[in-house]
């Protein structure tokens, strides 16, 4: 059965086989997790991304993880909660697509900040139980997804994920 964790931390420093970005559909960098990955990743990391020509709103792209701890980068663009009316389905889909990645490529364990929280403006409330109940689903039927860790960055994202986790069971 595949372990959950919450922790408050840096997503950069996560020591699991790949960590989640909360990119832009441009995949060129920006700031917030974004930032703070690619400036811990080197510059590789964007050398690695112009290659990919981009993301849709909903998915993920993947690259190594060059000087991160994590051999993986998973980007995935989750929607603008205002600029977007399909946000909560277009949220499911980044965390959904992400982990598809993770199966493609034999990854066992995964780190996800609180996508679209930040600067994409999407209440913690709201999207804490989407992040929790999209990627619960997607373990049952995915069992060799040994961890998943939500790396928060907030007491307040911390509580609404502790809630979303326990109303789980
Ligand atoms: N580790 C973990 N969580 C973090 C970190 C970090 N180093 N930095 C910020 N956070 C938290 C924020 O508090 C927020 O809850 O991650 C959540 C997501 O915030 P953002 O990084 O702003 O991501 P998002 O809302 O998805 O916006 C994406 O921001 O930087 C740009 O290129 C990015 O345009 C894209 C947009």
């Amino acid at each position: 059965m595949t372990r959950f964790e919450l922790v408050r931390g840096n997503i950069v420093e996560q020591d699991v086989d790949a960590i989640v970005n909360a990119a832009n559909s441009s995949l060129l960098g920006g700031g917030g997790v974004d930032g703070a990955i690619h400036e811990a990743a080197g510059p590789e990391l964007l050398a690695a991304c112009e290659l990919l020509d981009g993301c849709e709103t909903g998915a993920a792209k993947i690259t190594p993880g060059f000087q991160l701890k994590a051999r993986y980068v998973i980007h995935a663009v989750g929607p603008g909660y205002y600029s977007e009316p399909r946000h909560a389905e277009l949220l499911a889909s980044a965390y959904r697509r992400s982990l598809e990645l993770a199966t493609a490529h034999g990854i066992t364990s995964i780190a996800f900040p609180a996508i679209s929280t930040g600067i994409y403006g999407y209440p913690l409330d709201e999207a804490a139980p989407i992040a929790v109940g999209t990627v619960s689903a997607y373990v049952r039927e995915h069992p060799a997804i040994e961890l998943v860790r939500f790396v928060v960055w907030s007491a307040d994202a911390e509580q609404r994920y502790q809630d979303a986790l326990n109303n789980l069971h």
